[in-house]
């Protein structure tokens, strides 16, 4: 079964108090909500917030996500946050790869492989970002980008360890924008991502993947671009930090 999922990546954003008021109200609001069983909240606070946030929250109803994690297991890496300490703290999903991290701190596909070996081994969903630049898609390069990006990271990892994938595509020229890719290009490099996985593992495995939309999603374009067929929910930035419009977002895959 392929699962739904719109989750909130909050970015730097929110002091502790702030971010605690604001998974309250997120959690307030979907007591009035049934979530389909295909249907998954994540909320990625940052790293200071999960222990604070997890206390507030009901887990059957959201899952928290951490934003980045260690590339190693543990040791004289200062500064660093491991996997385990993550998961430790209550987070369920690691975002690995985005855009912003590939950007300012040069994360890799080196990195990632590492990255993702962790998040597996400690039993969490990694929820890897890819996405092209604007540079990249006005040449016709998007589909190769995205291509490389989810090979370079993920294409060593066993059947069984893929299909605990999440992909969230997301065009960098779309993230903190207010431009959204159209429901047709998000579909159709969606559908791309797909059809990559299922030539290189299988068709079932490429039919039960989860293919996030992120870049500038709201309210109001949420429930046409979730209409698309390969298009499985989205990760949210701007909109997710205020309740009102997250659960908004949310009632637009239900
Ligand atoms: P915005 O929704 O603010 O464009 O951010 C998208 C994003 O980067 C989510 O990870």
């Amino acid at each position: 079964m392929r699962t739904k999922i719109v989750a909130g990546n909050w970015k730097m954003n929110t002091d502790i108090k702030e971010g605690v008021i604001l998974a309250s109200e997120i959690d307030s609001e979907l007591k009035n909500i049934t979530l389909p069983e295909d249907v998954k909240v994540i909320i990625a606070p940052p790293f200071t917030h999960i222990a604070f946030v997890e206390q507030v929250i009901d887990h059957k109803k959201i899952l928290i996500a951490a934003q980045n994690c260690a590339a190693e297991t543990e040791g004289a890496y200062t500064g660093e946050i491991s996997a385990k300490m993550l998961k430790g703290m209550g987070s369920e999903a690691i975002i690995l790869g985005h855009s912003e991290r590939r950007a300012y701190y040069h994360e890799t596909s080196e990195t990632l492989v590492k990255k993702t070996e962790q998040v597996i081994q400690n039993e969490m969903i990694p929820i890897f970002c890819c996405g092209e630049k604007l540079e990249e898609r006005e040449a016709g390069n998007h589909f190769n980008v995205v291509k490389n990006q989810i090979s370079e990271a993920l294409f060593h990892l066993s059947e069984s360890d893929f299909s605990k994938i999440v992909i969230a595509y997301e065009p960098v020229w779309a993230i903190g924008t207010g431009v959204t890719a159209s429901k047709e290009q998000a579909q159709e490099i969606h559908k791309f991502i797909r059809k990559t996985v299922a030539d290189k593992y299988n068709q079932k495995i490429a039919g039960d993947l989860t293919i996030l939309y992120g870049g500038s999603v709201k309210p109001g374009n949420a429930r046409d671009i979730f209409s698309m067929p390969d298009v499985d929910g989205g990760l949210i930035g701007g909109a997710a930090l205020n309740a009102d419009n997250f659960i908004d977002i949310i009632k637009a895959i239900i």
